[in-house]
């Protein structure tokens, strides 16, 4: 059923300073969009089904720009090094098991299943080198109802042996052989995932870019995110300015080819430029930063010129698949970054996490996250009554506790491009 209306306290973003809230409100559904928000139903729609959420709150669906499914297993776990050495230690020996499908079936129904009952209604994930496990990852994931980007991981050098790909050549032949079978699915789409310069050779880069132009794909990596990252990229890549180069010089960086580029924590002003131009979207990953040491992105300059920005749970250097989390997070860490480190770049406000967490990447995906006249329905109900307070709170207020005090035991219903995924009543 795609023609409905829904009731409830509605929240949602229109610009990063303006946030909408219609109290007592309806959402109009047709055909798996919005079209639009009243505080008083119109004549024409009362004979809409309407599922009445009283005084529970209501936002668009969250978006994890980055986030790795094959390391959900480990997280929590081994978060004492840096980037480098923590793939090297961790992060490979567990995607490394992938290989055997009764291990991933098992791990991936835990990711999925987490992730259906989070408030998360879009992401762009990772898997891992391995075809089958990708291609199951992506099985599970179709049967939620969820929409995603899911990418088999490339990487053909600087890797251990037992997760390392034979070549340029069997990687990419492996990549269009999982692409051909991923046309299977409606929900998820693949998407290309060098995993970031230091493990794909020019050859594999070169490649790939000879796919995403046949076959018109988006791209996911990784960029700037550690100063050991970066210096190596710059030994790797000689004769390139600036590590968001070593992608742009294969057209895997914006412009025809959609792109999301993880972390940008230290990207020198070239490279912000390159990104602002080109349309990057960048995929803010603050937890996954404070606990590999990586730094604190410059996000509320990104917004101010006016980058695509969003946020990601990036699991497994993140801990938490909650969106609402990473929202939090950004906050705290922008004030430290401000407090301690630079006074030029003010902290994240609430209204600039709330719409980095919805309209912001859910421009990835289209007209996605808000409840905007045209916007794919992507809706979470959000029942606060349990989260005990003994004063009149304002919705706005509401809102604000919620981001930093509900989990997914708080959802009572969730909508994907109008699709019913699970509700309450
Ligand atoms: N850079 C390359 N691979 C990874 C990864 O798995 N996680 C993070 N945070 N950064 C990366
Ligand atoms: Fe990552």
């Amino acid at each position: 059923m795609k023609n409905y209306v829904i009731k409830g306290n509605i929240c949602y973003s229109k610009t990063r300073e303006e946030l909408c809230i219609t109290e007592n409100g309806y959402i109009v559904c047709e055909g798996g969009r919005c079209a639009g928000v009243y505080e008083t139903l119109p004549e024409e729609y009362e004979t809409l089904p309407c599922y009445n959420y009283e005084d529970k709150i209501i936002i668009p669906g969250l978006v994890d720009l980055h986030v790795h499914a094959p390391q959900y297993a480990f997280r929590g776990m081994g978060m004492d090094l840096e980037l480098l050495d923590w793939l090297n230690t961790h992060t490979f020996v567990e995607e490394a098991k992938y290989a055997d499908l009764e291990y991933a079936e098992k791990a991936y129904d835990i990711f999925t299943e987490d992730l259906k009952n989070s408030a998360t209604t879009r992401a762009c994930i990772f898997g891992t080198i391995h075809t089958e496990a990708t291609l199951l990852l992506m099985e599970k994931l179709e049967e939620t109802g969820l929409k995603a980007y899911v990418g088999k991981v490339n990487m053909d050098r600087n890797s251990p042996k037992y997760l390392c790909e034979e070549n340029a050549e069997k990687s990419v032949k492996d990549t269009e052989e999982w692409l051909m079978k991923s046309q299977r699915f409606k929900n998820i789409k693949p998407v290309l995932t060098p995993r970031f310069t230091p493990s794909c050779t020019d050859e594999l880069l070169e490649r790939l870019s000879g796919l995403q132009k046949k076959y018109q794909l988006p791209v996911q990596s990784h960029l700037s995110e550690n100063l050991g990252e970066i210096d190596w990229v710059k030994e790797l890549c000689p004769g390139t300015a600036c590590y968001g180069e070593s992608y742009d010089r294969y057209d895997m960086f914006g412009n025809n080819c959609p792109t999301v580029m993880a972390h940008c924590v230290h990207s020198p002003e070239k490279e912000i430029e390159m990104m602002q131009r080109q349309k990057v979207f960048i995929a803010h990953c603050p937890e996954s930063n404070a606990n590999l040491s990586s730094g604190v992105a410059p996000v509320k300059k990104y917004l101010e010129k006016d980058m695509k920005v969003g946020l990601g749970t990036d699991i497994a250097a993140g801990s938490s698949l909650s969106v609402l989390k990473a929202m939090v997070t950004a906050v705290q860490c922008s004030k430290l970054r401000w407090r301690l480190y630079d006074q030029s770049v003010l902290p994240l406000t609430m209204e600039e996490v709330f719409f980095m967490a919805t309209k912001g990447g859910g421009e990835f995906f289209g007209k996605v996250g808000s409840f905007e006249e045209g916007y794919e329905l992507d809706a979470v109900v959000f029942d606060d009554s349990k989260i005990k307070h003994p004063q009149t709170l304002s919705v706005k207020e509401r809102l604000k506790r919620l981001i930093y005090l509900a989990d997914e035991r708080n959802i009572t219903a969730k909508f994907v491009d109008g699709q019913v995924i699970f509700r309450e009543n």
